[in-house]
């Protein structure tokens, strides 16, 4: 188990007030004018050793990011940080954890990634639905600009970062991070082509980079403890500390931080009080948020819940959203549910995803109730195939993997369920096929 000493987020659960002057005391905004002193080149060299990969799903080294935006950014066209706090994927609910009791940890990082990137300013664009976690952030921020933290010559460094909030309306879609741009510049939410990315032309036509709530919030005790004590939890290539939100049918679900690379089991044992009913009675569990493959009881128990680790099983890590499944779940009408949602939250820009994703829940629906053919399973696995890859953002994929992994484990208990109706009533769920 991670050690209390080695915890990034020492008030996720709210024991402590949000404020200020409880954040100073937990260490955040300790002589971050000596961390902006150490200059925008050897804060990224940092973060770039200390490994750490973005939060928000995709896992892209961070460090390596930054070091994408332009070294003598102009006042005609200043560079731009772009945080992500939409957080609507199903499952996820860590950053809304960070805002709400712990919202310096942020603008802190805010500033040291922004002067790291030469950036301007920073936008952290909330969830819409996110109310009370909105007021929080926009009075931590007016807090940090009273005492001169941020905005002119912010902590006295001599360096001027203004930070604002910016209210979402409620569209998963503007959480992908171009959709998100256009959103904040005042258009529908709509994913861009790219190329350009971001770090070339985003927000207003000038270099972006859009990072995730965790990803940014932890970058300062990164700088403050030293990229190796990061680097000294989880697997080569799956560093650090992380947030796992761990839902559905477990005895305690929770919120909780610990090392990167912690098997499943132990993070359940540990954090969660067990499976419900026990592990025998585990039937399968969406490891990285809604849009990832699940992954049946036999293979995750064991697995190393990173990145790679679950790569290798098909699935990912995503942001880390832990959706457990025992065996009272009917397992074809949660993924149906998943393609429902994803159905609804289309951008409808793109011909495959538009269609597909309507097509694949009325599909799913009828295997749901049984109600389809056999040869259906195939067709609507090639249906995935078409839609994934096919489209301008990755929620077309989204939308694939749940039904693909779906096929794959479940398929038995899709057939039987057809069979079944044929021949009159359901007999109890089957175990996953591998
Ligand atoms: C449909 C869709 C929804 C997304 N929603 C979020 C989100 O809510 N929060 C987030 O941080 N990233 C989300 N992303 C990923 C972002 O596009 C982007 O990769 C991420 O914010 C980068 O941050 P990171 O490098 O710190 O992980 C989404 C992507 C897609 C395709
Ligand atoms: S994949 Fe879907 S959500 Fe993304 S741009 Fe295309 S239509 Fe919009």
């Amino acid at each position: 188990m991670l050690a209390d000493k080695d915890r990034i987020f020492t008030n996720v659960y709210g024991f402590q007030p949000w404020n200020l002057e409880a954040a100073i005391k937990r260490g955040d905004w300790d002589n971050t004018k000596a961390l902006l002193q150490l200059g925008p080149d050897v804060i990224i060299d940092r973060i770039k050793a200390s490994g750490l990969r973005g939060r928000g799903g995709a896992g892209f080294p961070t460090g390596m990011k930054w070091s994408f935006m332009p070294k003598n950014p102009t006042p005609e066209r200043p560079s731009f940080l772009v945080i992500n706090a939409d957080e609507s994927e199903p499952g996820s609910c860590k950053d809304r954890e960070i805002i709400r009791h712990d919202p310096h940890k942020l603008i802190e990082g805010a500033l040291v990634a922004g002067f790291a990137m030469r950036a301007r300013a920073a936008y952290i664009y909330i969830r819409g639905e996110y109310i009370r976690e909105a007021e929080t952030l926009f009075a931590a921020v007016a807090e940090a600009y009273a005492k001169g933290l941020v905005g002119k010559n912010a902590c006295g460094s001599g360096y001027d970062f203004d930070v604002f909030v910016h209210r979402g309306a409620g569209a998963y879609i503007c959480g992908e991070e171009t959709a998100m741009l256009e959103s904040l510049e005042g258009k529908k939410g709509q994913p861009r082509l790219k190329p350009p990315f971001p770090a070339g032309a985003g927000l207003y036509g000038c270099p972006t980079t859009v990072n995730n709530v965790e990803s940014i919030a932890v970058a300062p005790t990164i700088l403050r403890r030293g990229p190796e004590w990061f680097s000294s939890f989880g697997n080569e290539n799956n560093k650090g500390t992380k947030l796992f939100q761990i839902s559905g049918h477990v005895n305690r679900p929770c919120v909780v931080e610990e090392a990167m690379s912690i098997s499943f089991r132990e993070l359940i044992e540990t954090h969660c009080g067990g499976i419900r009913g026990g592990w025998d009675n585990l039937l399968a569990v969406i490891p990285g948020g809604s849009s990832v493959p699940l992954v049946p009881a036999a293979q995750i128990m064991d697995a190393p819940m990173d990145f790679d680790g679950l790569k290798a099983l098909g699935s990912g890590l995503g942001t880390a959203a832990i959706i457990v499944m025992d065996k009272s779940t009917d397992i074809v009408r949660a993924i149906s549910r998943l393609s429902y949602f994803y159905k609804h939250e289309s951008c409808g820009q793109c011909t495959p995803c538009r269609e597909g994703t309507g097509w694949m829940w009325r599909v799913m629906e009828r295997l749901r109730t049984g109600d389809a053919d056999i040869s259906e399973i195939d067709t609507l696995h090639q249906v995935t195939k078409q839609v994934e890859g096919h489209t301008i953002c990755a929620l077309g994929d989204a939308a694939a993997w749940p039904i693909q992994g779906l096929i794959r484990h479940f398929r038995p208990e899709i057939e039987r369920r057809i069979l079944e109706k044929r021949g009159g009533g359901l007999e109890p769920m089957m175990e996953a096929a591998e």
